[in-house]
């Protein structure tokens, strides 16, 4: 039964952080493979490179990857980070850190080349899908926001007199979203609970099942390969919103998704400063009406923020081991504190996550959650807190808190959505325990 495959089961014996190397060998192998992938959106075809192209890698890079990279597959998080996308041949005098390509309009040949207007493709792009999608294990097609990749997966996918299922838990734009532009065309809406039991037969009928695992902002989990099965029993495709796992904590597409998708404004582009999404498949031709549906709506990456979000992809090992050391010892220490209850972090062995998540997730991040008594308190948390900001993203350099109602999910009015920056760990405690003093 569905509801039992989908609820929290026991996975003994797995160590998050020893599965990655075979997935890191097929996302590298794949992504080498995608290395020099372009858009040419109108026809919907690959082209190859015409003449004008030379141009526009000569000021940021060729676009092939270096041989020794390619061959290179055992190779860890934090060199693929930092190297992911950055494929300049080297040659002497040209920049080791090109910067965007803001021009908006290409020099023409009778051949159309790969870049020729900004709305199919830009060269900055280019270089930030290829990291992506090497992480991930696709082909990545980047958008202006999460919000934009979910909606051209919500369009893509829905059928009128078909249903879509979502998580009544996740992330409520996207309920919102698919309420607003999905029910008057007569796409019927369904809600699961993340962690279930999902209702029998749930899946009857649906093109999508989309799940965020871990979800937002709960931090409950469900099974990916599991969804997977079920999804495709029903004829459905299954999506994963990825963004609170990042693909260095969990590879959706190695688990059995079709697709990927993400808020790189959260922890990927990791500065607070860039809205920024993507989806990632493993299918070519979804990926290229993924291009295609990007190119007709106009949803397209600023490349600024694309070359923002690559510069910041390059430190995301980096900060997702701070945050994550910081989430669990305020998660410790927070366990111990008589203000706050229901203290949930997804690397805490007690965790009601933990075993699923142990089962497919590659590492922890540094989101967790707890509870105060009332709103008041968690309004008088932030204010006694030096190092927490009261703000509604997360994943990012420093410390943030969110208070979930006011947002309307249904949870207590205490709920504390907390994102550990990358402070020092003993700063952050002290500060966080001396603020709950005062609540
Ligand atoms: C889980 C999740 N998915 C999608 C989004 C939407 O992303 P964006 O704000 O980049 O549009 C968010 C934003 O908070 C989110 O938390």
């Amino acid at each position: 039964m569905l509801v039992h495959m989908l609820s929290a089961r026991a996975y003994p014996g797995a160590s998050v952080q020893g599965v990655g190397r075979v997935h890191v060998l097929l996302a590298v192998c794949t992504g080498a493979a995608l290395f020099g992938r372009h858009i040419a959106a109108t026809g919907g075809s690959e082209r190859p490179a015409g003449p004008s192209d030379r141009r526009v890698r000569a000021t940021y890079g060729s676009i092939r990857p270096p041989a020794a990279y390619a061959a290179s597959v055992e190779i860890g998080d934090g060199t693929r980070c930092v190297h992911g996308g950055h494929t300049a041949d080297g040659a002497p005098g040209s920049p080791l850190h090109p910067g965007p390509v803001l021009s908006t309009t290409f020099h023409l040949d009778d051949a159309l080349p790969d870049y020729f207007y900004g709305r199919p493709g830009n060269p900055t792009w280019t270089a930030l899908e290829e990291a992506i999608g090497t992480l991930d294990g696709g082909e990545c097609v980047s958008f202006a926001s999460g919000m934009a990749a979910i909606g051209a997966v919500l369009r893509l996918t829905a059928r009128s007199g078909g249903a879509i299922v979502l998580p009544s838990d996740g992330y409520y734009v996207t309920r919102a979203l698919a309420h607003a532009e999905l029910d008057p065309l007569g796409v019927e809406v369904r809600e699961v609970p993340t962690p279930g039991p999902w209702p029998d037969r749930v899946l009857d009928g649906a093109t999508l099942l989309l799940v965020e695992t871990p979800s937002n902002p709960g931090l409950d989990v469900c099974d990916i390969r599991t969804a997977a099965a079920a999804a495709h029993a029903a004829g459905a495709l299954l999506a994963v919103d990825n963004t609170t796992a990042t693909p260095l904590g969990q590879r959706p597409l190695a688990l059995g998704a079709d697709l990927t998708v993400a808020s790189d404004t959260k922890a990927l582009a990791g500065h607070g400063d860039v809205l920024l999404g993507h989806v990632s498949t493993a299918d070519p031709a979804l990926a290229q009406r993924l291009r295609e549906a990007r190119t007709r709506g106009g949803a397209v990456p600023g490349p600024m923020e694309a070359w923002l979000a690559h510069r910041g992809l390059g430190t995301l090992d980096l900060r997702l081991s701070r945050q994550a050391v910081n989430a669990e010892a305020l998660a410790r220490a927070l366990r111990g504190h008589p203000a706050a209850g229901d203290v949930r972090w997804l690397g805490l062995p007690d965790d009601p996550s933990h075993p699923v998540a142990a089962a497919q997730m590659r590492r922890w991040n540094g989101v967790l959650r707890f509870t105060l008594p009332s709103s008041e308190a968690v309004g008088r948390f932030l204010a006694a807190s030096r190092y927490t900001a009261s703000a509604t993203s997360f994943g990012g350099l420093r410390s943030t808190a969110d208070r979930r109602e006011r947002w309307g999910d249904a949870v207590s009015p205490g709920l504390v959505r907390f994102s550990a920056g990358c402070e020092d760990t003993g700063d952050l405690v002290d500060d966080v325990l001396r603020a709950l003093d005062r609540v």
